[in-house]
């Protein structure tokens, strides 16, 4: 039996990318390793990093659980949980950050990229955030952690922190390796498809979100930037904007490249874009239905207070023997 570990941060509504790159992985996993054990919470605790109003910070964690569900995750076979209801999650991020160098995390992209937005306001915790990432995986000995492209130094970042942690007080923490989608794991911007799409963006053309109605999904791909070329081809490097369209039809409908550029070949790009929103439509609406049915009843309480039990439970035992592993307090 292997154990998977992810999380998703409470901050802007979920995007398309979150959907393909992340949610869709997790459920797909789900259904293809019937023996595995599936970890999954939300990561409020990483939210915090930047400014969030109370509230709204509440209800976005409650929607991200539901949208979870909606997404097809089976419930009977997730442990589904609130970071922050786990207090080992900070517990033994403190301890990794005296197992993670400054260079190490001055050398994160996400960090850096947000260095080069100029915000004067950048926390501490920001900062130090891949050591809570590391604890978050390691602290459930995560064998796989699926994620998107954006997370993959992250990841390598906490296997070296776990490599560290085992060689220096002996065997304690699972490796964990990343799992990232073949295709559809850096979903891009749809106005600039140099940029993943994301949900902190500010131009929200760009991007397209799981609670987006039928007409503004319509919208959002017919105005997709394209090219003058006019020719239906999976060409990233000239394509950029068709090749990212390309790959979100793809990965929705659960078929390759290949195939979509096939069907397409001899089509212009307004019939290509108008059956890719009917797809879109026809997956999300669906979600959306079953979401509304989970965020007004009481099971989604139930959950969340099974999965924190059971997180809980692991958590707890794997702090008590890493302490007493690294020498805190009197045993
Ligand atoms: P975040 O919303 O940053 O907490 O990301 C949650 C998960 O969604 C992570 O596994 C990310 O890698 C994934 N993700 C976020 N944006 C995208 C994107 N544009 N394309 C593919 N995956 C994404
Ligand atoms: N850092 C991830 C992101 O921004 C979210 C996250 C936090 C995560 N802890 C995690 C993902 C643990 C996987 C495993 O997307």
């Amino acid at each position: 039996m292997k154990r998977i570990v992810s999380g998703i941060k409470p901050t802007g509504s979920l995007t398309l990318g979150n959907y393909i790159g992340a949610i869709k992985q997790f459920v797909k996993l789900q259904k293809a390793r019937e023996n595995d054990e599936f970890f999954l919470f939300i990561a409020d605790l990483h939210a915090i990093t930047t400014r969030q109003i109370p509230h709204e910070l509440r209800k976005r964690t409650l929607d991200i659980a539901a949208m979870y569900l909606a997404c097809g995750l089976d419930k009977e076979r997730t442990t589904l949980f609130i970071q922050s209801e786990i207090p080992q999650h900070a517990e033994l991020g403190y301890i990794l950050q005296s197992n993670v160098y400054m260079g190490e995390l001055e050398r994160m992209t996400q960090y850096k990229d947000k260095l080069e937005s100029n915000d004067v306001s950048i926390s501490s915790s920001l900062f130090t955030y891949p050591a809570l990432m590391a604890a978050d995986i390691i602290l459930y000995d995560a064998d796989y952690v699926p994620v998107g492209d954006d997370q993959k130094q992250h990841l390598e970042l906490t296997r070296d922190i776990a490599n560290r942690f085992n060689h220096y007080y002996s065997d304690f923490f699972t490796v964990p390796e990343p799992l990232i989608p073949e295709v559809g794991a850096r979903i891009m911007d749809l106005q600039n498809p140099e940029k993943k799409m994301s949900k902190s963006e500010n131009n929200p053309k760009g991007y397209i979100t799981l609670f987006d109605d039928e007409k503004t999904i319509t919208r959002k791909i017919k105005s997709a930037k394209t090219d003058s070329l006019g020719i239906i081809k999976y060409d990233p490097l000239e394509q950029k904007g068709l090749a990212n369209l390309i790959n979100i039809f793809a990965s929705i409908s659960d078929i390759s490249i290949n195939q979509i550029v096939d069907k397409y070949k001899n089509s212009d790009y307004k019939t290509f874009k108008e059956d890719l929103a009917k797809t879109l439509v026809d997956v999300l609406i669906p979600i959306q239905l079953k979401y509304q049915e989970i965020i007004n009843s009481n099971e989604l309480n139930e959950i969340l207070d099974k999965g924190r039990s059971i997180a809980s439970d692991y958590a707890f035992k794997k702090m008590r023997k890493c302490k007493r592993k690294i020498g805190l307090g009197r045993k």
